[in-house]
């Protein structure tokens, strides 16, 4: 329950971010999430320092049509905000009878369950999406594959703590989520 309750979004996160032999090893635990026919129909690409360039240069460049110059900087900008980009790709498997929205939901597990690792292990993350899920230009830079998506980017770094540490948070009523069927 701390964990659950201390983690948050982190908007500003620094160095240090895990390496890609920690990165994996958390990976390894968060995995293990329910996973309907381990399908496993996902899988990260890892961007960091100077390897984050083209890809905020790609997503600056295809605005060039609505945005304006400073308005394409601060885009290439929110591409370098944290030192870790754990690029999340969708992979659904087809054949096997288990529908897609099912492997989303798997994909989301997952996603959600190393994000409470990384908390729990002192780094702090944040599920971007926007203009990076819709991008054709950086699902070609990246070689995203025939049929699969990019979910978004998880920043990862460590979060700026001088303010003191996490905050649990007020626990939400969500008791109105929930009815008892009775026959
Ligand atoms: C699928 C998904 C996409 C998200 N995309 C964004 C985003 O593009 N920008 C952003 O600032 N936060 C994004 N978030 C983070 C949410 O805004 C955040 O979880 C929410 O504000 C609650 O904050 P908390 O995680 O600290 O509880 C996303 C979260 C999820 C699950």
């Amino acid at each position: 329950m701390t964990a659950v309750l201390t983690r948050r979004s982190e908007q500003r996160l620094s160095e240090p971010a895990p390496g890609d032999e920690e990165f994996i090893y958390l990976l390894n635990g968060a995995a293990a999430a329910p996973d309907h026919g381990r399908l496993r129909p996902w899988r990260w690409i890892l961007l960091r320092g100077a390897d984050r360039e083209p890809l905020a240069a790609r997503l600056a460049q295809e605005a060039a049509q609505e945005a304006t110059a400073e308005e394409r900087e601060q885009i290439a900008r929110k591409a370098l905000r944290a030192p870790l980009k754990a690029l999340l790709v969708f992979s659904p498997v087809t054949g096997p009878k288990v529908p897609e929205w099912e492997q989303l939901a798997a994909t989301s597990s997952m996603a959600y369950g190393l994000m409470l690792l990384l908390h729990v292990r002192g780094y702090g993350s944040i599920w971007r999406t926007g203009r990076l899920c819709e991008s054709t230009a950086a699902a070609e830079l990246l070689g995203l594959r025939p049929g699969e998506r990019l979910l978004g980017s998880l920043d990862i770094g460590t979060p700026d703590r001088s303010s003191g540490p996490p905050v649990r948070r007020e626990r939400d009523d969500v008791a109105d989520r929930v009815s008892c069927f009775t026959a």
